[in-house]
């Protein structure tokens, strides 16, 4: 069944925005194809004959309201997020839509945990910024390790790269996002130490032990929406950080295939005596955010979301179940044995 125009992919002219669109028609949807720029639009639009184009500005609330109209749910592709989440979110919710996005930078959320989420409840519409690689799974990962507590002393977060070819976006949201980043101790955030403290994670296959660097993204405000967490400490491995950094390093594939790159994303949730784990695997950190994000959407078109308001991904939609859809698509994810047991105390 196609259900035409109900979700809107703003950014869809981007490396992202292009693989959640192909995720959402594979599942029968009709997305409309919107963004800032017509003319890279009207190159989407070449690919998906049909499928309706709307241009608007984000920083243009006419234009925005126009795009909008008739949408259930809207898609946010587009960043620096610091720049189009507010606008796009705040449109969102006054045209009574459902917001999702792909966000990593951490004052991004906590904009519009801060500033949305009474007028989310108002309107009756769940805003779920992160719903991507970074963030979203991190969440969903600690929420269903947890099973069923609402509460750790402390969550260990492990992101293991073997590669990262940044895009476009990636670098320019960087750039773009000088806020100090944010960890949780003694159950508040505070700032990461300076230096970011380095270390080493015993990462399961294909990855192994790597050498990681503390560099906390969106995990830690999603994760802390939902959850009373003593400490919360995110890990990097350093190898890809520096290629990261370093600007001769070049993209990733644009040919709409996914890139090689592997990655492992292990968690360590620790209460009392116990410490529980999950790991997964998978390729292209861009690619996979498609299906995570796609599992978001069509959860608040058919109502299996919990509530209105400004949500953690985990808090708006069931962990386990989505992790088991991820589990189940081509796309996605691998369940591998944790590291947890090996770090617990
Ligand atoms: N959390 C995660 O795991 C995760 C995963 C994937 C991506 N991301 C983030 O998603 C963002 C996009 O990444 P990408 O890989 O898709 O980058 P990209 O290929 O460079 O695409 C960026 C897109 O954002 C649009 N855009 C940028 N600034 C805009 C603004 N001020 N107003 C309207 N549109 C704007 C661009 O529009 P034009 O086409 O007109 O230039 C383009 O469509 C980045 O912030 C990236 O960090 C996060």
């Amino acid at each position: 069944m196609t259900t035409r125009g109900a979700v809107l992919v703003y950014g869809a002219a981007g490396h992202t925005g292009a693989f959640v669109v192909d995720e959402l028609v594979r599942r029968g949807l009709a997305p409309v194809l919107a963004g800032r720029s017509a003319e890279r639009l009207a190159g989407v639009a070449a690919r998906y004959p049909g499928l309706e184009v709307r241009t608007a500005r984000a920083d243009d609330p006419a234009a925005l309201r126009a795009a909008l109209d008739g949408v259930a749910v809207v898609v946010n592709c587009a960043g620096p997020f610091l720049d189009t989440a507010r606008p796009l979110a705040g449109a969102a919710v006054a045209a009574g839509a459902h917001y999702l996005d792909v966000t990593a930078e951490q004052p991004a959320v906590r904009l519009l945990y801060e500033e949305l989420d009474a007028p989310a409840r108002a309107a009756g519409v769940a805003v779920v910024p992160a719903m991507a690689f970074y963030g979203g799974l991190a969440d969903l990962l600690v929420t269903a390790a947890l099973q069923g507590e609402r509460d750790a002393d402390a969550v260990e977060v492990a992101v293991g790269l073997d590669h990262w070819w940044p895009t476009a976006g990636t670098r320019v949201t960087g750039e773009r996002n000088t806020a100090t980043r944010l960890v949780v101790r003694g159950g508040r955030l505070v700032p990461l130490a300076d230096p970011a403290p380095t270390g080493r994670w015993p990462f399961p296959a294909p990855l192994g032990e790597q050498p990681v660097v503390q560099q906390p993204f969106s995990e830690v405000l999603t994760v802390t929406r939902h959850l009373a967490v003593g400490e919360l400490t995110s890990y990097l491995t350093s190898g890809p950080l520096e290629e990261l950094r370093d600007e001769r390093t070049p993209p990733p594939p644009t040919d709409g295939e996914r890139s090689s790159q592997r990655f492992v994303v292990d968690v360590a949730v620790r209460r009392g005596a116990v410490t529980r784990g999950l790991a997964v695997t998978g390729h292209d950190i861009y690619a996979v955010s498609a299906p995570i994000l796609a599992e978001g959407v069509v959860r608040l078109l058919d109502g299996r979301h919990r509530g209105a308001g400004a949500l953690g991904p985990a808090e708006a939609f069931d962990a386990t179940d989505v992790l088991a859809a991820l589990e189940a698509h081509p796309l996605g994810l691998t369940t591998v044995p944790s590291a947890a047991p090996r770090r617990g105390r």
